[in-house]
């Protein structure tokens, strides 16, 4: 099938990034934040990094505006209506995302494809929430979404070949490299990414040394372009937790429990960048 028009429902960190290279990519796109001022924060993200690449001479001027001309801010689901793929990247709730479905089932046509960003729901879970259960996926990007070069391509039980196909092909056409990821809570990345958190956090507790010099072995160490802490710090502490736990319990294996201070720093409010203060200030 032809992609021509992308909606995105969510216009927060992942849902401006994954926006922002779809406009970028040649796409018309659409997107719906719930308010207006959440959809002003997202263009301005978009319109600073944008800004910011041409600084840095990663993007033309010319293809900063064309980015622009292709994307359209909306609080009204109708405006979805001509739209191929919508990507959903909303909140991590089950029934949110459901009834976010369904609003968009009423105005898109039946060929258009349903894909949520979710990071660690059940994709077949959700498919079996609308009424397209063969023609929903999951296509998993990482932050900041402009930059990172991999999406992770999620089968429902129900997805089609051809709907897989669309999207994998889709992933390609915005410059990124995909992979095929199983169902299961974590996908690929998250699987061997949060256990490592984890475990970063449970050694620090334990005493193996300072936020700084576990951070800077990794770094120095591995190559890793950020240590355990920063990157704690930059993904959100709520959402490490989150993930830990729905990993945690599908699986039941250690390796994916929260250590105790994780549920204490979310339970502060130390939520890492966003919040001000995580394992660092900022
Ligand atoms: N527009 C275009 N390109 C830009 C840009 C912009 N506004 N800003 C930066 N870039 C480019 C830079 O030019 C540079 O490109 P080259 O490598 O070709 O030189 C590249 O992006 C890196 O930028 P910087 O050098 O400015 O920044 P950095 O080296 O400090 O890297 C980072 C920043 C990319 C975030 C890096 O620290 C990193 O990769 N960190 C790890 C991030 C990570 O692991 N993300 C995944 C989190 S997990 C997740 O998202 C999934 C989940 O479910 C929780």
């Amino acid at each position: 099938m032809q992609i021509k028009t992308v909606g995105v429902l969510g216009c927060g960190l992942m849902g401006s990034g994954i926006a922002q290279v779809a406009a970028q990519a040649g796409y018309k796109t659409i997107v719906r934040e719930v308010e207006q001022g959440l959809l002003d924060r997202g263009f301005g993200r978009i319109q600073k990094f944008l800004a910011g690449g041409v600084e840095k001479g990663k993007v033309t001027p010319d293809e900063r505006d064309k980015a622009l001309a292709n994307l359209t801010g909306t609080t009204s689901v109708d405006d979805l209506k001509g739209c191929d793929l919508v990507i959903e990247a909303i909140i991590e709730n089950l029934d949110e995302k459901a009834r976010a479905y369904e609003a968009v089932e009423r105005v898109v046509g039946s060929h258009a494809i349903l894909v949520s960003n979710t990071s660690s729901l059940c994709i077949t879970e959700l498919a079996a929430r609308t009424k397209r259960p063969d023609r929903f996926g999951g296509l998993h990007f990482f932050n900041p979404v402009p930059i990172m070069k991999l999406v992770e391509v999620v089968r429902a039980l129900t997805t089609t070949d051809e709907t897989y196909q669309a999207l994998f092909g889709f992933a390609q056409s915005l410059g990124k490299e995909p992979i095929t990821a199983p169902d299961k809570p974590g996908f690929i990345v998250n699987r061997l990414l949060v256990p490592y958190l984890l475990d970063a956090i449970r050694s620090y507790e334990h005493g193996l040394g300072t936020l700084e010099d576990i951070d800077k072995g990794m770094q120095l160490g591995c190559g890793y372009p950020m240590g355990p802490f920063t990157l704690l710090d930059f993904v959100g502490l709520d959402t490490t937790y989150y993930i830990a736990n729905i990993m945690f319990e599908e699986y039941r294996e250690a390796v994916y429990a929260p250590p105790p201070l994780l549920k204490r720093m979310v339970l502060a409010g130390r939520l890492g960048r966003k919040s001000g203060q995580g394992f660092y200030k900022y």
